[in-house]
């Protein structure tokens, strides 16, 4: 069931991002982690992390990269409606962490912005390790200051904060063990190599996956990943890392709109 969204501000935080708050007609039950469908009539529907909630206030932060994000950032304005139906999906792990670490890459800050703030709610210790590829990527790192205790922020090129892949903070800058869980959403292949390490040290992590979306409630198999035949909008898209390294796909495949597998680029801080 659809309920209506009404834009009530729009930020640009970089020439291909944008943020949206929206007004919800009524209050929806969310967790960090989760996701909600955002349907555009007449262009098209798709899958965003809830990034912030407060009351009836959602915050999404939308990448341009094809049809429907284009004519988000493109076509709407303050005022305009959207439907929206959620939330879905499983969420993070919030029960019994005391210190834990979230790696971003992009604009997969997003889930874990909502989950910086749940945490603290709740008396977490948190450390961030953000990614971008150059300073003009560089976006909302100020939203983590007040609920982390640490905030790195990594560019590819050293234009902004700690020249590398922000999956260096891993090695060089934290003590991993330090951590209940490593929490991580961006990239795939960041994320293959932050849940690979983590799992090597002997540390949980969780990982927030992307694939293609359509009916977001587990029917139509479009976002299935091999071999486990895990669906990653209903049992995802925050999955376990013992559970991803049992998944072929996990940083290798990605399936398109047509069904056809096609091998993961080898992008990091998109
Ligand atoms: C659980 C979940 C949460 C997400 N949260 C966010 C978010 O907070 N902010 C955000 O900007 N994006 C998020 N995405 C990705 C977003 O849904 C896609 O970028 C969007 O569906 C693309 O639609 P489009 O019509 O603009 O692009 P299309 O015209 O359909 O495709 C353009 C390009 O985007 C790729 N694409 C299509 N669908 C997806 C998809 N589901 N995920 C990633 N790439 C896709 C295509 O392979 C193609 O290369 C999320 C995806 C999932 C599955
Ligand atoms: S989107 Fe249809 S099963 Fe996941």
């Amino acid at each position: 069931m659809y309920i209506v969204g009404r834009i009530l501000e729009i930020k640009r935080l970089t020439c291909r991002i944008k943020a949206f708050t929206v007004e919800v007609c009524e209050r929806v039950n969310t967790t960090p982690g989760q996701f909600m469908m955002v349907w555009i009539p007449q262009v098209g529907e798709i899958p965003l992390s809830i990034a912030y909630k407060e009351d009836r206030l959602l915050e999404f932060i939308v990448a341009k990269v094809g049809r429907v994000t284009g004519h988000m950032h493109d076509n709407l304005s303050k005022g305009d409606r959207l439907a929206i139906r959620g939330p879905y999906g499983r969420g993070f792990t919030l029960r019994n962490v005391e210190k834990c670490l979230m790696i971003a890459g992009g604009y997969g800050l997003a889930p874990l912005l909502y989950l910086s703030h749940e945490l603290k709610r709740r008396g977490t210790e948190i450390d961030v390790a953000l990614g971008f590829r150059t300073r003009e990527d560089v976006f909302y790192t100020n939203r983590f200051d007040h609920v982390a205790d640490h905030v790195w922020v990594f560019t590819e090129d050293g234009s902004y904060g700690i020249k590398g892949m922000v999956t260096e903070v891993m090695k060089k800058h934290v003590k991993l063990k330090d951590y209940d869980i490593v929490y991580t959403c961006g990239p795939e292949l960041m994320m293959f190599e932050v849940v690979k390490h983590c799992l090597e040290q002997g540390v949980k992590v969780e990982a927030s996956l992307e694939r293609v979306m359509k009916c977001g409630i587990g029917i139509c198999g479009s976002c299935i990943l091999d071999p486990l035949g895990l669906r990653v909008c209903k049992d995802g898209p925050v999955f376990d890392g013992e559970v991803l390294m049992k998944i072929n796909d996990f940083g290798r495949y990605w399936r398109c709109l047509d069904g056809r597998k096609v091998p993961i680029k080898s992008r990091f801080n998109s």
